[in-house]
């Protein structure tokens, strides 16, 4: 008989039994632990992790079915045998209410045992293997809502899956709409900690004078208003992901007291001396060069080190234009589907239209005027006049030659400031000017050479 060797909690009050029940289990190739009372049970319940457990219904100082609950809080998924006296079917049922695998009465057969045994353990294994499924399903699910056609796109969401799984601290760059939260989001559902919370902050959004208490909850009378002590987002966000969105307006004396809960994972309430340890995960994102913010002053150094942990840049709308047609799809049905209406597509006009626009606000931009088109049109495709796009450039502007010589020049000279750190003679000699043309280029565009010393 092939049988799938496992490990056995047994539990009776009459070590005889124990006794018996040992050697049958281990000659059908169990490995067994066996307890005499449900206090040394709960030991071994909690020292070491079992495969199922055999426990008799009346031992001595105490029933068998509360210390089947006991060990179920101990270890949820353990299947439990429960042995009873001949006459106490009740019990038994009883039992099976409250979780038990099954039952068998006292003087059993020992092939029935080993039978139920496998049985149980065959169970298990196939909800394991159901749950293991599931877990893959919603993996796929998770990142299915973001479109990610081009390749700088499909590189990116392919380290997402690993970064997701390793605990460390991410740090989102990309400019307004690009995506950071959809990324964040899909960040906390990929990681282990995905039926726990995520919550989001914008430390733009609120005044710096709540922000503190916000982050951090406060006691009952720590500041006048606070008639009752309220838990802050750390502390709401424990065992979970905490997103500090726009983290680079965070007022710069709350940059310190951040980066001591960052490092100890440790913080006080305010008004309150208990300190509070938590748990979380930590994702930020900011629109800004961080970096600069750094360099300006306005930004801690220290603070910066400690959350630039693993970079996620995510590039802006221009830069991946293939993306458009499959996003534009996608919020066609999204669309669709929200507003009941069944258009179908674009002109190839207005398609042209969505793919030379520039898209300064990128992907919400995108989105909102899908939304505009779809709820507008009367017909079941969009027409390029349907396609409005926000402020001056409703036509990609052409530049002038003279705007673009202009532009190519700054940035030229802008790139030879940064390979020789802003040392005018260097920059000037690769370029192949005299020192005072070049001098007079930089003041054109005004640049300040200091900015570029490394
Ligand atoms: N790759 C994508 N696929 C599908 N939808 C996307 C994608 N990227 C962004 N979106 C959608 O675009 C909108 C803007 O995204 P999101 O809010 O994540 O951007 P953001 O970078 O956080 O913007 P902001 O800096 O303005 O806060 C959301 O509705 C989001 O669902
Ligand atoms: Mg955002």
């Amino acid at each position: 008989m092939a049988t799938l060797a496992g490990k056995i909690l047994v539990v009776d009050d009459d070590s005889n039994l124990l006794e018996v029940l040992r050697m049958r289990l281990e000659s059908a190739n169990y490995e067994v632990v066996t307890a005499l009372s449900g206090e040394v049970a709960i030991e071994e319940a909690r020292q070491q992790s079992f495969d199922l457990s055999i426990i008799d219904l009346q031992l001595g100082n105490r029933d068998g079915i509360s210390l089947m609950k006991d060990i179920h809080q101990i270890s949820p998924d353990i299947p439990v045998i429960i042995l009873t006296a001949y006459g106490s079917i009740e019990s038994a049922v009883e039992a099976i209410k409250k979780g038990a695998y099954s039952y068998l009465t006292k003087p059993f057969d020992p092939r029935e045992l080993l039978l139920q045994i496998e049985k149980a353990l065959e169970n298990r294994r196939l909800s394991s293997e159901i749950n293991r499924l599931k877990g893959l399903i919603e993996e796929k699910y998770d990142f299915a809502n973001i479109v990610a056609k081009s390749e700088k796109m499909q590189s990116i969401l392919g380290n997402i899956s690993i970064i997701a799984k390793a605990d460390s601290t991410v740090y989102i760059n990309g400019e307004s709409g690009t995506g950071k939260e959809l990324i964040a989001r899909a960040i906390h559902l990929g990681s282990d900690r995905k039926d726990k919370p995520f919550v989001a902050i914008n430390c733009a959004a609120i005044p710096e004078t709540l922000l503190e208490s916000e982050l951090f909850g406060y006691e009952k009378g720590a500041f006048t208003g606070a008639m009752q002590s309220s838990k802050g987002l750390f502390t709401q966000a424990h065992k979970g992901t905490l997103f500090l969105d726009e983290i680079g307006n965070m007022p710069f004396s709350l940059q310190k007291k951040s980066l001591r809960v960052l490092q100890e994972r440790q913080f006080y309430p305010l008004g309150s001396s208990k300190p509070i340890d938590i748990d979380v995960r930590i994702i930020v994102a900011t629109n800004q060069d961080l970096k600069n913010e750094v360099k300006e002053g306005r930004f801690r150094e220290d603070l910066f080190y400690r959350i630039h942990v693993i970079p996620i840049n995510l590039p802006p709308l221009r830069e991946r234009k293939e993306d458009i047609p499959s996003l534009v799809e996608h919020f066609f049905n999204e669309f669709n589907e929200k507003m009941k209406k069944k258009v179908k597509g674009l002109t190839p006009a207005a398609m042209q239209k969505l793919m030379l626009y520039n898209w300064p606000g990128n992907i919400r931009e995108l989105k909102n005027t899908i939304e505009f088109a779809i709820a507008m049109t009367r017909h079941d495709v969009i027409t390029e006049d349907l396609i409005l796009q926000s402020t001056n450039q409703t036509h990609e502007k052409l530049q002038s030659l003279k705007e673009a010589k202009a532009d190519f020049e700054k940035n030229y000279i802008v790139h030879l400031m940064e390979l020789t750190g802003g040392n005018i003679s260097k920059a000037s000699e690769l370029a192949g000017k005299y020192r005072a043309d070049f001098y007079n280029l930089i003041k054109k565009y005004d640049l300040k050479p200091e900015t570029f010393k490394k």
